[in-house]
């Protein structure tokens, strides 16, 4: 079977297809046949050499796939077999073949193409625990969402639009008029406005009650200062540590510097809340992930949840894909099939 190997820190001329064994699931494992696997701005920044909890090179990451149940182990329960599903993985997953046990499988909605079912867990679950299980947004809210245009993005404004907040949106202005035909209220250009200026202006100086920050470094500062009083940000990912200039070891160490630390009295005294979001930390939540992907996928039986897949790319083109997200050109999900 072929897995995508990302065999040293480099540009996308060091990703390759290799073939390797198939695999044979553990006790309590199933293995999947992966029709689909989604690619992550962390993939992107592993291959940098700029993403935190990146695993050794060479390596085969991947953190979310949808395919069909082909092996499993004995102790499994033989039903599995056969079924259409989804599963996250925390690295492998872009492969010909994955195995993850069955506690982080889950069954395909047929509603839902492979595709779209590999684009739902890291977006939908990331988004679902910043706005719902530690945000708690209210529909008489306001929301900030940075990189609007990027997965994470979009499943947050799907969530928001349902629970009726009202939306403002950073994203490159290419992205801005399908962002407001998907229900984004007011979409700043980052790239070339002062966004916190920008943002105040709309709200009459007020600032916003959430603000989701993917960016960190000196993005946080302003994130934090662009809060209303009762607003909280949650800090989710590091985009600025990609950034081109410096080396990968030095740009860590001037995001770390810019990134500010808030004190505890700080936060008492302005009456805001700051917290951390880290998907790939928490999978060890067994029971609390399968109720929020429950309560997702309601969502889309119902309607409301409906992954947008952007550009579906094959494992041979893995270079491409990459170049595709790096240089910002993708509104949604990035998928890769074998
Ligand atoms: N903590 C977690 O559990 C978790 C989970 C998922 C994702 N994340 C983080 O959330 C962020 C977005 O992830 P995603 O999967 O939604 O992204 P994505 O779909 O890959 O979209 C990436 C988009 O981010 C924007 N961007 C911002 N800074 C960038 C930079 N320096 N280089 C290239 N693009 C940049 C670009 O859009 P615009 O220029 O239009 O803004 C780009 O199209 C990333 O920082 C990621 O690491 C964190």
């Amino acid at each position: 079977m072929k897995q995508i190997v990302i065999t040293k820190k480099g540009g996308p001329e060091v990703l390759k297809v290799k073939e390797v064994s198939d695999l044979v699931p553990n006790p309590g494992e199933v293995r999947i046949s992966v029709r689909a696997t989604g690619l992550n701005f962390a993939d992107i920044m592993t291959r940098m050499g700029v993403y935190p909890d990146a695993p050794k090179f060479p390596c085969v990451v991947g953190y979310e796939v949808s395919g069909v149940i082909d092996k499993i182990s004995p102790s499994v329960d033989p039903k599995w077999l056969g079924k259409e599903v989804l599963a996250i993985s925390k690295f492998k997953g872009q492969a010909e073949q994955v195995v993850v046990p069955l506690d982080q499988v889950f069954e395909k909605p047929k509603s839902m193409s492979f595709e779209q079912a590999a684009a739902f867990p890291v977006n939908y679950l990331t988004a679902y625990q910043i706005l719902i299980a530690m945000g708690g947004l209210r529909s008489n809210e306001t929301l900030l969402i940075h990189n609007a245009g990027g997965g994470v993005g979009l499943a947050a404004l799907e969530i928001a639009n349902h629970i009726g907040a009202e939306t403002f949106g950073t994203a490159s202005q290419g992205k801005h008029e399908f962002l407001k035909k998907k229900g984004l209220k007011h979409a700043i250009d980052y790239r070339n406005q002062d966004w916190k200026a920008e943002l105040l202006k709309l709200t009459q100086g007020r600032g916003v009650d959430m603000i989701m920050d993917p960016i960190g470094g000196k993005n946080m500062k302003w994130s934090y200062q662009a809060l209303s009083s009762t607003g909280r940000v949650a800090l989710f990912g590091l985009s600025t540590a990609t950034e081109r200039g410096l080396n990968g070891k030095l740009q860590k160490i001037k995001m770390l510097f810019q990134t500010p630390i808030f004190h505890s009295f700080q936060l008492l005294l302005a009456n805001k809340g700051v917290f951390g979001v880290n998907m790939a930390r928490l999978w060890h939540e067994k029971r609390k992930i399968r109720l929020w992907v429950d309560d997702l996928m309601e969502g889309q039986r119902q309607g409301w949840i409906n992954p947008h897949v952007d550009k579906v790319f094959s494992f041979k083109d893995i270079g491409e894909a990459h170049s595709y997200i790096e240089e910002r050109k993708n509104i949604g999900k990035v998928i890769l099939i074998p």
